[in-house]
């Protein structure tokens, strides 16, 4: 089946689902669920029920389309995403954000976790993504170009919007959270890097690195989204001093620093 046919029957069976009409995407990612609690909550749906969707395979991931508000703001929240290093092909990966943008939204909040590369970020530190560096050796928008979304080539001068990352900068010091504002560079996984890789990453200008994000943003800037997007520092590349860092390790620091970054995405929710 066509991606175009694929995406109208799952567009058609959420709104047959709900009667939001939500303006505003986010997308959770690991250890970062807490967002969800801020949200009236108006129907969920398990990925596993809408069409053609990916079904979620990391345990630390939900897979639920959560639709609700945030204050006046009606939002669609995906709780657990999809990643490469899960098998899932890039245009899977992204099958989701072209749905949310079938049923409305216009701007799109991304979390992640992240290792910190850039000497200054401690871990527990934020985040917020000025710019990225896409190490994924492929690209969601490989193949026809799917006109009805968005230009063949797409212009990335600028992937997040510059506002938002403003507006979150301030707030995020006047509640005196740690927020950097930088650079992050997505590399498949699911092994974490080497000390080698970490210095090479370092060395061509990213200040993190993560397992996803960039895919979703590409897609989000292919269709015309605003976008913001921003990670919380789980543990510090430093290839001097590298120390073995374990999964639990990374979603222990992820969820001590979600409150922060809960709180900074409802602020940019809530402004809009
Ligand atoms: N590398 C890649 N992805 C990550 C890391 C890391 O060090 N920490 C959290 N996600």
């Amino acid at each position: 089946m066509d991606l175009m046919d694929r995406l109208k029957e799952a567009s058609e069976y959420l709104k047959k689902q709900t009667d939001s009409k939500p303006r505003i995407g986010i997308v959770l990612g690991t250890g970062l669920g807490g967002l969800v609690k801020e949200i009236q909550i108006e129907k969920q749906i398990p990925y596993n029920f809408i069409p053609h969707f990916p079904i979620s395979t990391v345990e630390s991931h939900f897979g639920m389309l959560i639709f609700g508000k945030i204050g006046d703001k009606e939002v669609v929240a995906m709780q657990g995403r999809f990643h490469f290093y899960e098998g899932y092909s890039m245009q899977q990966i992204t099958f989701p954000l072209r749905i949310l943008k079938l049923l409305g939204i216009e701007t799109l909040f991304i979390s992640n976790a992240a290792g910190g590369l850039n000497p200054d970020y401690r871990k527990g530190d934020l985040m917020i993504l000025d710019d990225h560096i896409n190490l994924q050796t492929s690209n969601p928008l490989i193949g026809p170009n799917r006109n009805e979304f968005g230009p063949r080539f797409p212009d990335m001068s600028a992937p997040y919007d510059k506002e938002l990352i403003t507006k979150a900068a301030q707030f995020a010091a006047e509640q005196n959270i740690p927020a950097h504002t930088g650079v992050y560079v997505a590399v498949t996984g699911p092994n974490l890097e080497t000390r080698a890789e970490y210095r090479f990453l370092r060395t061509i200008g990213a200040d993190v690195v993560g397992m996803s994000t960039v895919p979703e943003v590409i897609v989000a800037n292919h269709m015309g989204l605003k976008t913001f997007a921003i990670s919380v520092i789980t543990d510090e590349c430093n290839p001097d001093t590298l120390v073995p860092v374990k999964v639990e390790e990374i979603i222990r620091v992820a969820t001590e620093a979600e409150p922060s970054l809960t709180k900074i995405l409802k602020h940019l929710i809530l402004s809009l």
